[in-house]
């Protein structure tokens, strides 16, 4: 006898476009392959990068019709072939799959290398919130740059959601740290741990930042370009925007660098006890309802406000 298995809710796009092109549309629920699981979704997290695969603008081949979405925090379902560490049952965070897909429905599939154990005392709104915006600050500070205590950073865009991860790692690392951010931010800034915050619109960081070891990049265009100057020579250009100017970079003497995130389970669970011990604070800003995905998605075009912090979709009750 065959139990029948009730349709998954998900945002889904079958075509390119502006938020528009999102349906909630029921799909089959997926089945987890060999080293992935299935995820029950509580909470999924909505950032620039859906934007850019909503758009058909990812830097990753996206094959229509898709789901929505990367970050979740969930229970697991199901386990696939091959996956140890993990039961039915088990409070998930973490990413779906490198394509950053699939997140955004009642049910997903993820790859278990990319998932970690929900940290005790985190819901899972926040948990949501976490996964790729503070594993690329780590990996910007301590992979990309190297960075190691005494140094000294700039890292622009530190009131956005990488930007706020990188600011208090860094501070945690014992660096020194200089930020920009709009005027409106900077308290808050400053509060994350930040030595010196620039008002971006005010005045230009280059007059006031010379000689750092490495600049993380999260805003691009003219700020990176003009990065070059702050640096020492034999410093660091990190971007999780795009590809630095390397002749530029060889023309002051520093090397410069675009990364794609990697989201491990080994960095989600250093991140996750960084959380319960209080070392890092999460900022969740709005949080809608999964039929609510275009608006989250005009949030992130611009044309609809929204207070700092993550978008997040709740999902199911
Ligand atoms: N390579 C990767 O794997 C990867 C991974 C994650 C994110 N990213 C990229 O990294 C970037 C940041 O992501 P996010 O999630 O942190 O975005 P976000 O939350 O929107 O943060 C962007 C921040 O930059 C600030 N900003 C804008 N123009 C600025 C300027 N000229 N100088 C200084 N700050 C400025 C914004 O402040 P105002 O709003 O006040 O203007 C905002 O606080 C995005 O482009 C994202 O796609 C890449």
């Amino acid at each position: 006898m065959t139990v029948a298995v009730p349709p998954t809710k998900a945002c889904r796009i079958d075509r390119f476009g502006p938020p528009d092109v999102i349906t909630l549309a029921d799909i089959e629920r997926p089945a987890p392959a060999a080293g992935e699981i299935l995820v029950r979704v509580r909470a999924a997290g909505v950032g620039p990068w859906d934007a850019w695969i909503r758009s058909g603008k990812s830097a990753l081949p996206q094959p229509l019709p898709l789901t929505l979405g990367s970050d979740l925090s969930g229970i697991v379902a199901a386990i696939g072939p091959g996956v140890t560490g993990l039961r039915a049952g088990d409070a998930v965070f973490g990413v779906t799959n490198p394509n950053f897909t699939g997140a955004q429905a009642d049910y997903a599939v993820a790859r278990a290398g990319m998932i970690a154990l929900k940290p005790e005392g985190i819901d899972d709104i926040d948990a949501a919130s976490v996964p790729v915006v503070a594993v690329t600050a780590w990996q910007a500070l301590f992979g990309e740059a190297g960075l190691t205590r005494g140094q000294t950073v700039l890292i622009h865009g530190a009131a956005g959601n990488v930007g706020g991860y990188a600011v208090q790692l860094a501070r945690w690392a014992r660096l020194t740290v200089c930020a920009t951010a709009s005027a409106k931010d900077l308290d808050y800034v400053h509060g994350l741990g930040a030595h010196a915050v620039i008002d971006y619109r005010a005045g230009r960081f280059e007059d006031a930042v010379h000689g750092v070891d490495a600049v993380i990049d999260l805003v691009g265009g003219d700020t990176q370009a003009r990065s070059f100057s702050a640096l020492k020579r034999g410093g660091v250009l990190v971007s999780a925007v795009s590809l630095p100017d390397q002749a530029l970079a060889a023309r002051h003497g520093v090397t410069a660098r675009f990364f794609l995130v990697d989201v491990t389970t080994e960095r989600l669970v250093r991140i996750g006890e960084m959380l319960q011990q209080g070392i890092l604070r999460t900022d969740v800003g709005a949080v809608l309802p999964l039929a609510a995905a275009r608006s989250a998605h005009a949030m992130l075009e611009g044309t609809r406000p929204h207070p700092r912090g993550k978008i997040v979709l709740r999902i199911g009750d």
